[in-house]
């Protein structure tokens, strides 16, 4: 990957950067080097004019990349104070770097960075191993906090709450035209490094067809008269029974910040447990389903539904002034490597700014 003439450690921390991941692989973050310091952004079109600046999904992504260009500073040795944090609310900067005396050039991008993936394949149930929950429970970000679910009864109960959000996401236009453009079926759709490659998502036989038939809307809303909504929504909920356990990210419901500084948390955790061989399975349709609640986007048929789920992860975290971020289906995979999705073209993330 060339960085057009670019000094090693800005090759370097970009590379490293969109290692992160995003929802539904929108990499919805910019990269641009004046020519002295790197700046991170969010992309205008697929961040700000997609699913829009202030929402969770894109400033946790966009905090998953400044997790990975902090983890690869350390690795190069830069100093503390040449990475700095900027504007949390994802309009402006939001994180810069300038080094002006790098040190030895950079070997290969830290492994956890380069390693961690999504992976959406049926997992075992054995228990997670101590000494890694007893990791994961000290993690913290700020505000954010991690919380293991491995109780079969507590499982049972997130599980719910995933199946009635995720039935409520069947039956919302907007999220269902959202997925269906960012599916990629053909090796050309796939090649053009964004989205998601349907072979990654591992379906059962029959599941692509499936699949296919339900993205035209019509089709969906004539399949809910039938109720093809619960039938996705159970499908997809059941997962989240089989498995070592839940990991959720749990921080305040509002705050500056506390989005990009999910994402941060988010990362890390998710590269402990790629280390360990424990694999992860993201799940977003709930804290989705809450943040549209707070700001006004749930349709009104379905507000009283959303805010009966608002209440119960209330009881489950035991706090009403907190909300979950993320949650993550996680254990040993049976299947060990799956199909990975790729990054668009560097050019596409990466500008450089050329002084007149
Ligand atoms: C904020 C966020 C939300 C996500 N939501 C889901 C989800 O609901 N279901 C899922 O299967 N993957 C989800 N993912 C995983 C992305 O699809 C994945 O990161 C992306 O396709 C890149 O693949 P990689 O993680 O293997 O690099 C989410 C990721 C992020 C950062």
């Amino acid at each position: 990957m060339s960085l057009r003439g670019t000094p090693d450690w800005v090759s370097y921390l970009v590379r490293a950067g969109l290692h992160a991941p995003s929802a539904d692989n929108s990499q919805p973050w910019q990269f641009v080097w004046d020519g002295r310091t790197l700046e991170l952004f969010m992309h205008d079109e697929r961040g700000k004019r997609g699913l829009g600046a202030d929402h969770p999904a894109n400033l946790m992504a966009l905090g998953a990349v400044i997790e990975n260009l902090s983890q690869a500073a350390r690795a190069l040795g830069m100093p503390a104070e040449t990475l700095q944090m900027g504007d949390a609310s994802g309009s402006g900067c939001m994180a810069r770097a300038v080094w002006e005396h790098p040190q030895s050039p950079p070997g290969a991008l830290p492994a956890g960075v380069q390693q961690r993936h999504t992976n959406r394949g049926p997992f075992e149930t054995t228990a997670l191993d101590r000494r890694l929950l007893a990791e994961l429970a000290v993690m913290r970000q700020g505000p954010l906090r991690v919380a293991v679910v491995s109780e079969a009864q507590a499982r049972e109960r997130w599980s719910g709450l995933v199946r009635e959000a995720s039935e409520l996401r069947f039956q919302n236009e907007e999220i269902h035209r959202w997925l269906g453009d960012s599916l990629r079926f053909t090796p050309e759709e796939v090649a053009r490094g964004d989205g998601l490659d349907v072979a990654s998502l591992l379906l059962p036989p029959g599941g692509e067809s499936l699949l296919r038939l339900s993205l035209d809307w019509r089709r969906m809303v004539l399949l809910n008269r039938f109720g093809g909504c619960k039938l996705f929504a159970l499908l997809e909920a059941a997962m989240l029974k089989k498995c070592a356990a839940l990991v959720t990210v749990i921080g305040p419901a509002s705050g500056t910040g506390v989005e990009v500084a999910a994402g941060r948390l988010l990362q890390r955790v998710w590269i402990a447990l790629n280390e360990m061989g424990i694999a992860v399975h993201p799940y977003f349709v709930l804290p989705d389903q809450l943040h549209r609640l707070r700001t006004g986007r749930v349709a009104p048929e379905f507000v009283h539904k959303v805010r009966r789920i608002e209440a119960a992860v209330g009881e489950l975290l035991g706090s009403r002034d907190e909300t979950v971020f993320m949650l993550l289906r996680v254990g040993v995979p049976r299947v060990a490597a799956p199909v990975r999705s790729r990054r668009l073209p560097l050019e596409r993330s990466f500008s450089v700014l050329v002084s007149p």
